[in-house]
């Protein structure tokens, strides 16, 4: 039975989901990392599919950009579906003097200037963190291959085009390794639902150094970032 926003069957999709913002990118991980991979929902264009990586069944689903859709997409692949581990594979924007552009940060914890971990905790604030499980895993995978990361506090922010020119300096200040949209809200849904979240992010941006990476640099930088975490879940 399909639910509001996703049409597969029911057990369609794999305990372990891979949710990239751009349903494009879910289709290219699909193809390019997943055997026998099969499109189980393209409601709305937002495809998700389910195949094998290393022989273990794994979905991958767009999640669209921002808390208020990403939330929807894994509110329904969790209760719905039983989906039981959420992985935001994705980029972010650093503000940290420490980061570079194409280095890869795990998201610790998620300060976020979004109501709704506030909404489903009684109006108090709720320290958004990841699963210690997930995030060892990638950190530990990404230590057997030599890739450094850094592992600290995102910020989710509701407004990409924010109209506080200091932000980006208020956030470094306050320890903030980068900005992205979707952290925050997935781990507030997952402790909400009791299932384990986890956001693996590419440096794509710095925003106190006006430093972008192009579109290959990006498609090189989240392919790698998306192997080496499939590797993480899949060992
Ligand atoms: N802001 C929010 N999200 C992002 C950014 C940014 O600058 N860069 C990549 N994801």
């Amino acid at each position: 039975m399909s639910t509001p926003h996703i049409d597969a069957a029911d057990g369609a999709f794999a305990p372990t989901v891979l949710f990239p913002g751009d349903p494009l990118r879910a289709q290219h991980i699909a193809q390019r990392f997943l055997t026998d991979a099969v499109q189980v929902t393209s409601a709305r264009n937002m495809f998700g599919y389910t195949g094998l990586y290393r022989g273990q069944p794994v979905s991958v689903m767009g999640s669209g950009m921002g808390i208020a859709s990403s939330s929807i997409y894994a509110t329904e692949l969790i209760r719905h579906y039983g989906v039981k581990r959420i992985v935001r594979v994705g980029t972010c924007g650093a503000v940290s003097d420490g980061l570079a552009l194409g280095d890869l940060v795990l998201a610790l914890s998620a300060s976020t200037d979004s109501n709704v971990n506030r909404l489903r905790f009684a109006g108090m604030d709720y320290a958004a963190g990841a699963s210690y499980s997930l995030l060892r895993g990638v950190a530990d995978q990404a230590e057997r291959v030599g890739v450094p990361v850094h592992v600290g506090n995102v910020f989710s922010t509701d407004l990409f085009y924010s109209p506080n020119p200091n932000i980006a300096d208020t956030l470094a200040a306050m320890g903030i390794l980068a900005v992205e949209m979707e952290a925050a809200g997935l781990y507030g849904l997952a402790a909400e639902f009791g299932a384990q979240a986890l956001a693996v992010l590419t440096v794509s941006d710095h925003l106190r150094r006006d430093a972008h990476m192009d579109v290959h640099q990006r498609q090189t930088g989240v392919d790698a970032m998306t192997e080496l975490t499939l590797d993480a879940l899949c060992a």
